[in-house]
């Protein structure tokens, strides 16, 4: 039977009409949320004696009913009642009748979305927030194992200067850190009521909406009930921070996948992160990795999808905002699992150390520390740069490391260069002599992670 939207309409709502416009599809998601939410207003409802104490009651009862049905999975939702929101109403009004049509007094859909919504994405933040906690906890375990472990520190992927492997990993800590203050950020800011805005202009019933604040826990109330109807900018910013969080992730899968190639041979991803491959019998894909890497491009169209869907919508609440839930709740999926499976790819991750001194004690790594040992005797830096190049040039040519080359070939590039040169050139002296606050010798790494233990 086709149904008229309203009795303010003539025709009834086609089919694809009400299949293009429904949003309950997705938005049921909400559901918990929006039964909070309306609790939390009929509270405020009766408190205000707007209605009464009876209706409160029986709303009470009928949503903690159809919260029963949900968590069953037993209530039926249809997309002939549009999205979360109707699906519920219509349904207490099914369940306890006149109290159940009084729950939308001094209330619009579009205060009780943005409510919604930042109820939903506080709960989100707040899982995230427990999630990177771990990983970062996971991180330091590994890191506190390999403070004495040395490999090739990078620069433009060539081998550059010697640093602990435990330094290497506590650089992903403090991005993380930095990560979890951005998503405490967006919290504060999502973290306040809508709910009273009604339509866009507020309401004429004597509302009390710094209670229903209370009630939900919110940090406040919006002080704009145009704004607070209207503007998603909190959940571009969350879009934003995820967007920022999964490029971590995404250099660190990076960095995994090259290190498990034979070529460097650094790391062994556990099997279960790997899959093989339905031809080539040797093959070990790190596939996990690469996920995390290709995911990142679904959240930043993402947070350009939405930042698009924002930019040219007059105030105050618009439809176009419907389309704000299954990007941020793909978002929110994407970085529930990444966090989880990233954490646990890390507990599990195989170490390969000696592969790591091998490489660094290859690449020259030490030269850095020659022309520094010169500047020491007092040779000018860029001297001193200059005779460690035709040093480099020359241990090349004979395919050894410069701590192969003997003190009498070394003097023939500078006079200054005496028998103490050496421990400038092993990995642990250069190592340890970069011991000042966020360097990477064992005694600063040390600290680092003592440090980096207080926030966890
Ligand atoms: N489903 C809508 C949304 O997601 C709820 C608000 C609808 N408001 C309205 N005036 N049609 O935004």
């Amino acid at each position: 039977m086709v149904k008229k939207w309203s009795e303010r309409f003539d025709e009834p709502t086609s089919e694809i009409v009400k299949r293009y416009s429904a949003s309950v599809g997705f938005d049921y998601r909400l559901a918990m949320v929006d039964i909070q939410g309306s609790m939390a207003h009929a509270q405020m409802l009766s408190k205000q004696k707007i209605i009464s104490k009876k209706d409160l009651s029986n709303i009470a009862k009928g949503l903690k009913q159809i919260q029963k049905e949900i968590d069953r999975g037993q209530f039926k939702w249809s997309i002939d009642d549009e999205d979360v929101h109707l699906n519920i109403e219509k349904r207490l009004i099914k369940l306890i009748g006149e109290a159940g049509k009084k729950l939308h007094t001094g209330r619009s859909r579009n205060d009780q979305v943005a409510t919604d919504m930042r109820l939903w994405l506080r709960g989100m933040i707040d899982q995230h927030l427990t999630q990177l906690q771990k990983l970062q906890k996971n991180i330091v375990q590994l890191a506190e194992q390999h403070v004495d472990t040395i490999m090739p520190g990078f620069t433009h992927l060539q081998v550059a200067q010697p640093v602990s492997f435990a330094h290497h990993l506590m650089a992903y800590f403090e991005m993380l850190q930095r990560d979890k203050s951005r998503l405490l950020d967006c919290r504060k800011r999502t973290n306040q009521l809508p709910l009273g805005a009604a339509a866009l202009a507020g309401t004429s019933y004597p509302i009390d909406r710094k209670y229903v604040a209370k009630l939900l826990k919110f940090d406040g109330v919006m002080e704009n009930s145009m704004d607070a109807v209207s503007d998603r900018d909190f959940l571009i910013e969350y879009n934003a921070s995820a967007a920022m969080l999964m490029t971590h992730l995404s250099r660190f899968s990076e960095e995994l996948i090259l290190w498990s190639t034979d070529f460097f041979d650094f790391v062994e991803i556990s099997d279960g992160f790997c899959t093989g491959s339905s031809i080539m019998p040797q093959k070990k894909n790190p596939d996990i990795p690469e996920l995390v890497r290709g995911k990142v491009g679904r959240v930043n169209g993402h947070l350009v999808a939405l930042l698009t869907l924002m930019k040219a919508q007059p105030l105050s609440y618009n439809k176009d905002n419907q389309e704000d839930k299954e990007p941020i709740f793909d978002v929110a999926d994407t970085l529930l699992d990444t966090l989880d499976i990233f954490a646990e790819m890390i507990a599990k991750l195989t170490v390969k150390s000696e592969n790591m001194e091998l490489a660094a004690l290859k690449g020259y790594a030490t030269a850095t520390d020659l022309a520094d040992y010169l500047v020491k005797k007092g040779l000018p830096f860029r001297d001193a740069h200059g005779v460690v190049a035709k040093a480099v040039k020359f241990a090349i040519k004979k395919s050894v490391d410069l701590s192969d080359l003997t003190l009498i070939e070394l003097q023939k590039f500078s006079k200054l260069i005496e028998h103490d040169v050496f421990q400038s050139l092993t990995l642990q002296g250069s190592l340890n002599s970069r011991k000042h606050l966020g360097g990477t010798s064992p005694t600063a790494v040390k600290k680092a992670i003592q440090k980096a233990k207080l926030k966890l």
